[in-house]
């Protein structure tokens, strides 16, 4: 069995199973959501062993613009959390993580990995990984500042969210991570020249506690297949200085036990797998852990969890949030919700989907969950691919 908790600096997941930062979805609603599945009795108790927030932007935390704010929401139960910044300031960036620390983050990520023109015009994201000096001293400015805000035990017990956990006996700083991509070019890839090794023993140098390599090479965006030898690169660069937490194309439990065994990463991080299958944590740890994936939950079991979902958002964020977000949501969840008929053929839920789309309020989305768990609300082909980002 490969099951190991993950540890990141001071602190010690229950897993090694990551939830990826996925901007407009991975919101407060949907990690207590994965959160929930992680414990889910169908598993070993064990699921997800950090959540991450959405990319966010320090300038809007320190100014305090309500989108900045509603994104880096968290609670007691959302524990332990990371939030990820993003830019290419060093003192805005250190900024923004006593920022983090002073609003609840166990552990603070910066994204070196963000293929998207609005991040990299302004040299942040991916665009990091064509400056490699502005990257490590963004990593150690920022490490210098996580120090100079150290946590006392009784903090990080609240931080952790959860009993079993090994506390910190001292004050020490939350902790930084960096999730990057395998270099900006494919010719770079290709040539063998990728600068993510390179660059993650440089973190590791400075005081960067884990990183996350996203198997990709920026311009392949999200295209291609993830490479898992360019992340086995980069674990055998740092040697075991620090953990490396791969990422990418993670679909099924045996899809994170492949990427485990075929790359030597102690970590892995799910974005959108996690997205149709939020239960997938708990699949990928107890199959790590007993050899054996879970079947998978009832169709009763996932509407419930999409109707808690929906009560979250509105809780959380409103109901005009709620039902923007769960009409575009629909498409993801409506992957496990498809169907056999009597002779065996797969049966979609495009009715479902497209009552959901056309609901005015919360309480209509309920009633027609209700019908569709009643037998209604079923068929039209189903659609594998429809909602890939
Ligand atoms: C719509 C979308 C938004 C994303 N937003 C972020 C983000 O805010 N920060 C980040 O580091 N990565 C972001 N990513 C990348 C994911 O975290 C992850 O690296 C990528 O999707 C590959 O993993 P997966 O195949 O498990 O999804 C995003 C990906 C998608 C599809």
């Amino acid at each position: 069995m490969i099951a190991a908790p993950l540890q990141l600096g001071p602190l010690r997941l229950a897993s090694n199973l990551l939830l990826a930062p996925i901007a407009g979805y991975c919101d407060l609603a949907f990690r207590t959501i994965v959160r929930e599945w992680s414990t889910h009795p169908g598993g070993v108790g064990i699921g997800v062993g950090l959540a991450c927030t959405d990319l966010l932007s320090p300038q809007g935390l320190l100014r305090g613009t309500s989108s900045s704010l509603d994104l880096a929401a968290t609670n007691d139960f959302d524990k332990p959390v990371g939030m990820q910044l993003y830019g290419s300031d060093p003192e805005i960036m250190a900024q923004g993580a006593r920022w983090a620390v002073e609003h609840g983050s166990t552990l603070v990520d910066i994204n070196m990995g963000c293929p998207v023109d609005k991040v990299t015009k302004k040299d942040g994201g991916s665009k990091l990984l064509t400056d490699l000096n502005r990257a490590v001293s963004i990593a150690a400015r920022v490490v210098k500042e996580l120090e100079a805000c150290s946590l006392s035990p009784e903090e990080w017990s609240r931080r952790l969210g959860n009993a079993s956990l090994p506390v910190p006996a001292a004050r020490l700083p939350v902790p930084l991570t960096c999730k990057m991509r395998l270099c900006w070019s494919d010719a770079d890839y290709h040539a063998g020249t990728a600068c993510s090794p390179h660059l993650a023993r440089m973190l590791a140098d400075v005081g960067v506690v884990g990183v996350t390599v996203h198997g990709r090479t920026t311009e392949m965006k999200f295209s291609g297949e993830v490479q898992l030898a360019g992340i086995a690169r980069v674990v055998e660069s740092v040697n075991g200085q620090i953990p490396v937490i791969g990422n990418g194309d993670v679909r099924e439990a045996p899809d994170a036990v492949r990427m485990i065994r075929e790359t030597g990463c102690a970590g892995v991080m799910i974005g959108r797998g996690a997205l149709s299958t939020p239960w997938l944590f708990r699949d990928a740890w107890a199959l790590q852990a007993t050899g054996i994936t879970p079947p998978p939950p009832p169709e009763c079991e996932i509407i419930e969890s999409v109707r808690r979902y929906l009560n979250l958002m509105v809780q959380y964020r409103g109901e005009h949030y709620a039902m923007v977000q769960i009409r575009r949501r629909m498409t993801w969840f409506a992957k496990r919700l498809m169907t056999t008929d009597s002779r065996g053929r797969i049966v979609g839920v495009k009715p479902l989907k497209e009552a959901i789309r056309n609901a005015q309020t919360p309480s209509e989305v309920s009633v027609r969950l209700d019908e569709f768990l009643a037998g209604g609300l079923r068929g039209g082909a189903y659609e594998p691919e429809a909602a890939e980002a």
